[in-house]
């Protein structure tokens, strides 16, 4: 028997596409597993008006760790009419199947590194005030409450009587008192105590494990005083037991501005769900975007790896598959560390950066072209030459690929 069982759930679009490539490169470096699959998505949903087969959740519940590539969701109307006839108006309704696997695993935990590989023509740069341009070097994670906040689900349009009733014990809600029931939507944002120390902890626990030098708490606590307020004060408490690393604190919104000032002065970055999801999204876009934007959601027991990226429904019948498959590798390589097997992902990321920083083969994305059919005849690599590049370099032996980066 193999050391480790993963669950793989390529779900739909390219999805498919960009899952195996993963593989590939999970068995070049030796990484030695059994592949389960597991079905999730749009075709589960049409089929069996599920998108998360309870099979898929008892696989994972077995084995614990899952690689997870995208799914295509549509709107409610959409989605009903495409449910298979006998399955209609039977009151199936859908709901997306990885935000259900975070809340069923409470996968609290979202990680996302924002790594700038060399070379990369995405990257961002900046004009020297001595003339010229510079590349800042940036290595920033974000880690993202995923469960709570403004996304726990806790909302209303044209609220119930009970609700209003409750509402108005507060004072600040006076001016909305007498709007009218259908003009009135409300979300309601939760933090709470524990699920805030788990997220900062794993902050903090990552950048002493990862030499990071500072910790930044990015939220809005002089206006979400209660919120954000928790999330600060309880990052404050956790901070007292790594005393060698900094806390600072930064607002949402001057944050995605200091982003493009100066990225290279942050290191691990924490924050509930919604300003997590934004500035996770943020630094993405200054080292590659969704080509290279990679994540692990990570509850207790269960973990699940995923590049940020949707299923690409445009592209994903395009045969070769013209999509860039490294924010999927790079999210096998987080898989690879949480599973201890650092070594293997460093090779992996290393072969990534040295096949970057060559610049001979770049997707469509990389080369800032149109995707489509066209884009290989207009120079652009496949998915699968980019694997096969990757994969070159690994073969080249890990003693190159190790040393090869620090020329970078
Ligand atoms: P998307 O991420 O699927 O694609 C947006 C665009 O980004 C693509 O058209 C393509 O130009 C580019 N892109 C995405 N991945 C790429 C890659 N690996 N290489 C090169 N270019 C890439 O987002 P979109 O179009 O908004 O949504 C499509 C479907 O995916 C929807 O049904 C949406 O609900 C779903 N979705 C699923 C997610 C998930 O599975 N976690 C996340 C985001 C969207
Ligand atoms: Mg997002």
């Amino acid at each position: 028997m193999a050391k480790h069982t993963i669950v793989t759930m390529p779900g739909d679009g390219i999805g498919n596409q960009v899952l195996p490539e993963a593989i590939r490169v999970l068995d070049a470096v030796g990484f030695e597993a059994d592949y389960v699959h597991a079905g999730i998505g749009w075709e589960c949903w049409i089929k069996e008006g599920n998108a998360l087969p309870e099979r898929t959740v008892e696989l994972l519940r077995r084995h614990k760790v899952g690689l997870f590539g995208a799914i295509t969701s549509k709107p409610k109307k959409e989605a009903e009419a495409e449910l298979t006839p006998a399955l209609r108006g039977k009151g199936y309704q859908y709901f997306s199947p990885i935000v259900s696997l975070r809340q069923k695993f409470n996968l609290d935990i979202c990680m996302r590194p924002c790594l700038s590989f060399p070379g990369n023509p995405l990257n961002f740069i900046r004009k020297k005030p001595t003339g010229g341009y510079e590349e800042p070097r940036v290595n920033a994670v974000v880690f993202r409450q995923n469960t709570e906040g403004l996304y726990a689900g806790v909302e209303w349009s044209n609220p119930s009587q009970k609700v209003l009733d409750a509402l108005r014990t507060h004072a600040k809600f006076k001016p909305f008192e007498n709007v009218a029931g259908e003009d009135l939507a409300i979300s309601v944002r939760i933090v709470t105590r524990p699920a805030a120390r788990r997220i900062c902890e794993a902050a903090f626990q990552y950048a002493r494990q990862f030499g990071f030098k500072s910790v930044t708490i990015c939220e809005k606590p002089n206006v979400l005083r209660e919120t954000s307020g928790l999330m600060e004060e309880v990052a404050r408490e956790v901070q007292k037991r790594y005393s060698e690393i900094p806390l600072w604190s930064t607002n949402i919104d001057a944050q995605t501005m200091w982003l493009t000032k100066n990225p290279e002065d942050y290191g691990v970055i924490v924050a509930s769900n919604l300003f997590g999801d934004v500035i996770s999204d943020a630094f993405a876009g200054l080292v590659g975007g969704l080509g290279f934007a990679a994540s692990g959601n990570i509850g207790e027991e269960v973990a699940v790896f995923e590049p940020t990226h949707g299923s690409a429904p445009k592209y994903a019948e395009l045969d070769p598959p013209i999509v860039n498959p490294i924010a999927m590798i790079l999210s096998a390589a987080m898989m690879l560390d949480h599973l201890d097997e650092r070594d293997k992902a460093e090779i992996i990321r290393n072969a990534i950066a040295w096949v970057v920083a060559e610049g001979k083969v770049r997707t469509y994305d990389m080369l800032r072209i149109p995707g489509g059919a066209k884009s290989l005849a207009q120079g652009a690599a496949s998915t699968t030459q980019m694997t096969d590049a990757i994969l070159e370099k690994i073969g080249v032996g890990v003693e190159a690929v190790l040393t090869a980066r620090a020329g970078f």
